[in-house]
Order: structure tokens, then sequence, then C-alpha cells
């Protein structure tokens, strides 16, 4: 029996669209187990326990790759990730069945071997980088192969979640983007990535907030985000001014060093239609773990 255990991830961090990703402390867990025959899955909504699960389609894929197939097989889950929240829940899905297939079998293949498979499987590599090697990391994809560095960032930093009720496709967070950009607007971007990385590494509140903003994808989004007005003007009342869209959204994320922010932001989110979970949450520097029980 292996358990795997996978952090959430926050993608694209302001102007490093489908490039910057952070691992945070917030875990799903998965365990694999051999049995005679079949599939039995634990631990999800019942629409999930069938072979379209993904963590059992990333699990099937590695297991070709070793050459094993898969004949009874038992996948218990700890789902602590908000699904379709832009959390990273889809990553740490098929991270999950990857290392757990490649511990199960005693497979031989190293972790950037299945940061690739992985990578194919969800098909951009923002989330999967740092739900593999943890920490903050930037990621590029040459010649269909992927590739992520990873940055220092200030143990400083927190980052304040707001989780709303409702979900958002990244299909269509995707589609209502635009087809070509504005030279000025790639060259506004491809600055502050450069400079947002220093300011996180630094800890430098002031740059971060400067360096945060983007012309590549969240004004478009807004509009699939309820209330995202509202509760943006609330965190600024509240003293943040370092405000992103988590991935492709619905989740809002403050960057952080006051620990009081949650409560100051607290009645104000609770007057508002929607219910928004708040939640503090650190930098997880490990990545993906793999226990053998
Ligand atoms: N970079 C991706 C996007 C993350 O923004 O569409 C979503 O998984």
């Amino acid at each position: 029996m292996v358990k795997v255990t996978a952090p959430a991830t926050t993608a694209n961090i302001g102007p490093g669209f489908d490039t910057l990703g952070l691992a945070l402390k917030l875990y799903n867990e998965y365990t694999f187990e051999e049995i005679d025959k079949g599939l039995i899955i634990e631990g999800c909504p019942d629409i999930y326990k069938n072979k379209k699960n993904l963590v059992y389609r990333s699990f099937v894929a590695a297991a070709e790759k070793l050459g094993k197939k898969v004949d009874g097989l038992k996948i218990s889950m700890k789902l602590n990730i908000p699904v379709s929240r832009g959390l990273g829940s889809s990553s740490a899905c098929i991270v999950g069945g990857v290392f757990g297939a490649n511990a199960l079998y005693k497979g031989r293949l190293t972790r950037d071997e299945m940061y690739e498979l992985a990578v194919m499987l969800e098909g951009h590599p923002d989330n999967i980088s740092p739900c593999i090697y943890g920490g903050l990391t930037a990621s590029l994809i040459e010649n269909e192969k992927p590739y992520a560095i990873r940055y220092d960032i200030s143990n400083k930093l927190k980052f304040c979640a707001l989780i709303p009720d409702f979900k958002t496709s990244t299909h269509e967070a995707r589609k209502i983007l635009p087809k070509t950009i504005d030279f000025q607007d790639a060259v506004f971007n491809l600055s502050r990535v450069a400079v947002l990385l220093k300011a996180l590494e630094t800890g430098d509140m002031e740059m971060i907030r400067i360096a945060l903003k983007d012309k590549l994808h969240q004004q478009y989004r807004g509009s699939l985000i309820h209330e995202w007005d509202e509760v943006k003007a609330i965190c600024v009342k509240g003293g943040s001014q370092a405000i992103f869209i988590s991935g492709s959204g619905p989740t809002i994320m403050n960057i952080t060093k006051d620990e009081r922010f949650p409560v100051r932001i607290k009645e104000g989110m609770s007057r508002l239609k929607h219910n928004w979970e708040i939640k503090m949450l650190e930098t997880d520097n490990t990545g993906a773990k793999v226990e053998i029980l």
C-alpha cells in the first residue's frame, strides 16, 4: 500500500499567465492498494467512483509507461483541495495517480519523468510544476517537453485565499481570452513577471503590489467571477493591494504579511451574497510526497 500527498497550487500569480505557480500547504491524500480484481474508489462523491476518475486514469497512464497492467486497484482519497476553484485540484489528482503507480509497482520513473507525464495529462505545466517540485516555480514547454525552475519565496509572505461557493470551468475561462494581444500589453506583463519574481523572494510588498498587475487574462475573467469587484473593494479596505485570480478562478488570492487580514475582511465578506471561505495558507516547499505503508 502506498500513500501520495499532493499540495494545492495557485497558478498565474497575476502577470505570469500559464507560467508561474506556487505550492500551498493544503493537501489531498491518495492511498493505493492492489486488490484481486476490479476498481474500488473511496473518499469522493459517487459520480467520480468509476474508471473515468482522473486519479485512476493518471494511475493507468503511468502503469502503462511501466509496462504494467492494472488488474485490481483500491484508491482511497482524503480530499481537502476544493474542486474547480482554481487551486489545482486536477493537478493534485494527476500527480497522485502518476506517483501512486510508480510507487505501488516499484517503478523506476524519476521525478522529472513523472513530471513530463503529468504535464502531458494536464495540458499545461503551471499547476503541475509546483505540485511536484514545491515552492514557487516558473515553467515553459520547448518541443513538447516541459521544464520547471524553482525560485525562492520569502517565508514572511502568506496567501489569503477567498474560496467561493461556486465553480468556474477552466475551459470557459480560457475561451473568454482574446486570440491576440497588443505589443504594449506583452511588455506590461513580461516586465512585471521579471520584477515580481525578485519581489516575492525579498518580500517587498510595494513591488509585489505593482508587479502583480496584468493585462493578459484577469480583466476578461473577472466577468466569470461573481462579486469580483465587491471582493476586491473589501480586500483593499482591509489593507491588501496584492490581489490576483488564483489560476483560472474563481478563488481570489491575496498576498499579505498581515496575520490579521482575515479578521479585517471577515465582516465585509460575510455581507456578500455568495458564501466565501477565508483561508490563510503558507507556501509548501516540498511538493508531492510518497510514503510506503
Ligand atoms: N494557467 C491556467 C489558466 C491555469 O489560467 O487557464 C488553470 O489551470
